[in-house]
C-alpha cells in the first residue's frame, strides 16, 4: 500500500499501523527508513525479518524532541546537546548511552543506542503523531542499495509491509553521519551527510579512523556486511586512468549491457556511444551534493536496465565526498580487479 503523505487521511493511517505494531516506510531528509514502534520490541523485532537483516546489526531511533532522546539515553554529555544544537534536526545520529525503556533487539545487544532526529515534515509529524520513537533502518532489503524514493521501497519491500508513505525523493540520498559519543574524542563511525570538517568546527577533535580504516574492527556492526550492491558487479574506476578505462571497456563490450555512473565532465567527453551502453549521470563535480543525493538512485537505475555490469567514477574525497566514496568503496571492486575477473 503506498499512501501520500500530503493527504491527512493517509498520514493518520500510517500512524494508526505504527501504534498497531506494523510496519511502514516513511521518508527522511537522508533514505526513506522502514518504521515501527521503537519501544515495542515485536515490532521492532519484525524490522529484522522484513529486511532480512542480521540480528546482531542494530537500529536508530528517530526521535521529534530533546524530551523522547531523554527517555531513551541516560548519562548523556554536554556535547550531544551541542551537537543537537548544531545539526538536528538533521542527517547526524549520536551513540549514547540507553536506558532500560530500549529492547536489546534494537541495541543489538549492546548497552548504547542510535539516535537521531531527521529534518524532515513528515518524519517529524509521523513520529508526534505515535508519541513515541520510531526505529527505522534504511527502507531496503539487507545488503541492497538504501532508497531515496517511495518506488525504490516498494520494489524492494512493499508485500512484507504495512504501507509506504510517498513525502517524494529524499535530498540528501545518502545515510546520516555516526558518532559515536561514548568514547573519547568522539568517533564517526559512518561518514554521511554531516561532514567530519562540520562536526570538528563544533566539538574539536573528532577521530574519523574508525570508520576509514578497513583493518580496524568496525564499531557499527553494520558497517561489516556487503553493502548497498545492485545485483551485478561494480568496479570503481581508477581516478589517473578515467578515460583509457572507459575506452577500454566501450571497447570490449562484445554482446555485453553495460552501465556507467559518471561525472557530467566526463560524459560531455565521451564519443557517442553505442546501443547496450547506459549512461547514469552523476552531475558535476562543482556540486559533490548532487551525487551524494544520486548515487543510490543510480545503481538501482542501471540494475533495471538489467546491465551485466558496472562502472563508477571516483570523487574527491572532501566534505559529503568522504560519504560518496565511503558508499563506492563498499559497493565497488577496483577496475584492477574487475580487469583480472574476466
Ligand atoms: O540516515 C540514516 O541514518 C537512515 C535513515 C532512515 O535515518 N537510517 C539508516 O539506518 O541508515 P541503518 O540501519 O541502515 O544503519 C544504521 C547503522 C548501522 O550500521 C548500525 O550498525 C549502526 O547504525 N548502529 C546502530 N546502533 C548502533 C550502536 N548502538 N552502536 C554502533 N552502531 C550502531
Ligand atoms: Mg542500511
Amino acid at each position: 500500500m503506498i499512501w501520500q503523505a500530503n493527504q491527512k487521511d493517509d498520514m493518520n493511517r500510517a500512524a494508526v499501523a505504527l501504534q498497531a505494531g506494523q510496519l511502514v516506510a516513511f521518508p527522511t531528509e537522508t533514505v526513506y527508513g522502514l518504521g515501527a514502534d521503537g519501544l515495542n520490541t515485536q515490532a521492532c523485532q519484525a524490522i529484522y525479518e522484513a529486511k532480512g537483516r542480521p540480528s546482531d546489526n542494530p537500529l536508530i531511533l528517530h526521535i521529534a524532541d530533546l524530551a523522547m532522546l531523554e527517555d531513551i539515553c541516560q548519562n548523556i554529555p554536554d556535547r550531544a546537546y551541542v551537537l543537537a544544537e548544531a545539526f538536528w534536526p538533521g542527517p547526524l545520529t549520536l551513540i549514547l548511552e540507553k536506558t532500560s525503556l530500549v529492547s536489546e533487539v534494537v541495541s543489538g545487544g549492546l548497552d548504547t543506542v542510535a539516535v537521531r532526529m531527521p529534518n524532515h515534515p513528515v518524519a517529524l509529524e509521523l513520529i508526534r503523531k505515535v508519541g513515541r520513537p520510531l526505529a527505522a533502518p534504511s527502507a531496503n532489503l539487507s545488503g541492497r542499495p538504501s532508497p531515496t524514493t517511495a518506488t525504490h521501497v516498494a520494489i524492494d519491500l512493499e508485500d512484507r509491509i504495512a504501507g509506504i508513505l510517498d513525502g517524494g525523493p529524499c535530498e540528501v540520498g545518502l545515510e546520516s553521519t555516526i558518532v559515536d559519543l561514548t568514547v573519547d574524542p568522539p568517533a564517526i563511525l559512518r561518514p554521511g551527510g554531516i561532514s567530519a570538517e562540520a562536526l570538528e568546527k563544533v566539538l574539536g577533535l573528532v577521530n574519523t579512523g574508525q570508520a576509514l580504516d578497513p583493518d580496524q574492527a568496525p564499531k557499527a556492526p553494520g558497517m561489516k556486511y556487503r553493502h548497498y550492491a545492485p545485483s551485478v558487479p561494480v568496479y570503481l574506476l581508477d581516478e589517473g586512468r578515467l578515460a583509457e578505462e572507459v575506452d577500454e571497456v566501450l571497447k570490449g563490450q562484445g554482446d555485453k549491457q553495460i552501465g556507467f555512473l559518471l561525472s557530467d565532465e566526463l560524459i560531455g567527453a565521451l564519443p557517442v556511444v553505442n546501443a547496450g551502453i547506459y549512461l547514469y549521470n552523476l552531475g558535476s563535480h562543482k556540486q559533490p551534493d548532487l551525487a551524494a543525493q544520486r548515487l543510490f538512485s543510480g545503481l538501482r537505475y542501471l540494475d533495471l536496465q538489467e546491465v551485466d555490469v558496472m562502472y563508477a567514477e571516483p570523487w574527491e574525497e572532501k566534505g559529503i565526498g568522504v560519504a560518496i566514496m565511503n558508499r563506492m568503496h563498499k559497493l565497488a571492486l577496483s577496475y584492477e580487479e574487475g580487469n583480472t575477473c574476466m
